[in-house]
């Protein structure tokens, strides 16, 4: 018996989470989508050296129009019928208070974070449906179940992202595409030491002082590995988790069990 190759879309997988999310779906067989603003070498030679199909697709999910050529390029490569999208791509914006904050700030991360998400999804649901359904995973965050003082612009986002997940989980069942949510603590790439920093000099303290209350904000006293969130992204995506949508899994060492 052959079983079909799937296809998967993982949008911002030139670095950071999104890079191991590839990397994971390229282990167990999958044909890749990557879906970037940059480059996406280092991710295509990992995804390559497991054996697998990768395709870099440019995509800016925040400009309508590329999202939509993106859509059809998509579309070429899976044949019609997509398997899985992980929205994934998001940016952090700066630290600041709400009271600072300029409004092309607060625009940027929810025109990324938020519309960008609904953007891509919107475009890629008809190739979802189209073999039966399919899955959707969104990256959200930890502060999409909590306050944090500094980044009302990416909390917000990410509190509306849970929002978006939980409707479309209700518009799409009967379609068979599950729509899922991952919400992980600070995890460890490159970008967590850029927004430790940006947090240590609104705040006007040490940025070892940062990480330190970070990490003991976890029962677990550490940060996430970024493989331990692609794990959690590859179980969403299969069959083992075919009764959960519009559900949100914390990855965040026990620091929200809510
Ligand atoms: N790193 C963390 O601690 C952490 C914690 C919780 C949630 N997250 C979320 O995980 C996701 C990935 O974060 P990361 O830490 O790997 O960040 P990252 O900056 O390393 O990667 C984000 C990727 O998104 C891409 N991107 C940004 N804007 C884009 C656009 N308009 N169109 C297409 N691609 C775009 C970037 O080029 C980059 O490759 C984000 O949604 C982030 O909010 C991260």
């Amino acid at each position: 018996m052959t079983t079909k190759t799937r296809t998967v879309v993982v949008t911002g997988s030139a670095a950071g989470i999104g890079q191991h999310i590839a990397a994971d779906f390229a282990r167990s067989g999958a044909r890749l989508v990557l879906a970037d603003v940059q480059p996406v070498d280092e991710t295509l030679t990992l995804v390559q050296a497991a054996g697998a199909e990768a395709h870099h697709v440019h995509c800016d999910i925040t400009d309508e129009g590329s999202v939509r050529s993106f859509g059809e390029r998509v579309a070429e490569i899976c044949g019609g019928s997509l398997d899985v999208l992980v929205n994934n791509a998001g940016i952090n914006g700066e630290a600041q208070l709400v009271q600072d904050m300029p409004l092309a700030s607060w625009q940027r991360t929810i025109a990324t974070n938020l519309t960008g998400t609904m953007l891509v999804t919107r475009e890629l649901i008809p190739l979802l449906a189209a073999d039966g359904g399919g899955q959707i995973v969104n990256i959200a965050s930890n502060v999409a179940r909590r306050g944090l003082p500094y980044r009302a612009d990416y909390v917000a986002s990410k509190w509306a992202l849970l929002g978006l997940t939980q409707t479309l989980a209700l518009e799409l069942v009967e379609d068979g595409i599950r729509v899922n949510a991952v919400c992980p603590g600070p995890v460890e790439v490159d970008r967590i030491e850029k927004v430790m920093q940006s947090h240590a000099e609104a705040e006007g303290r040490p940025v070892e002082d940062v990480r330190r209350e970070w990490e003991a904000g976890s029962p677990m006293g550490r940060f996430i590995e970024p493989g331990e969130v692609a794990a959690v992204v590859s179980f969403l995506a299969s069959d083992e988790s075919s009764a959960m949508t519009g559900q949100a899994l914390n990855v965040t060492g026990g620091q929200i069990m809510t």
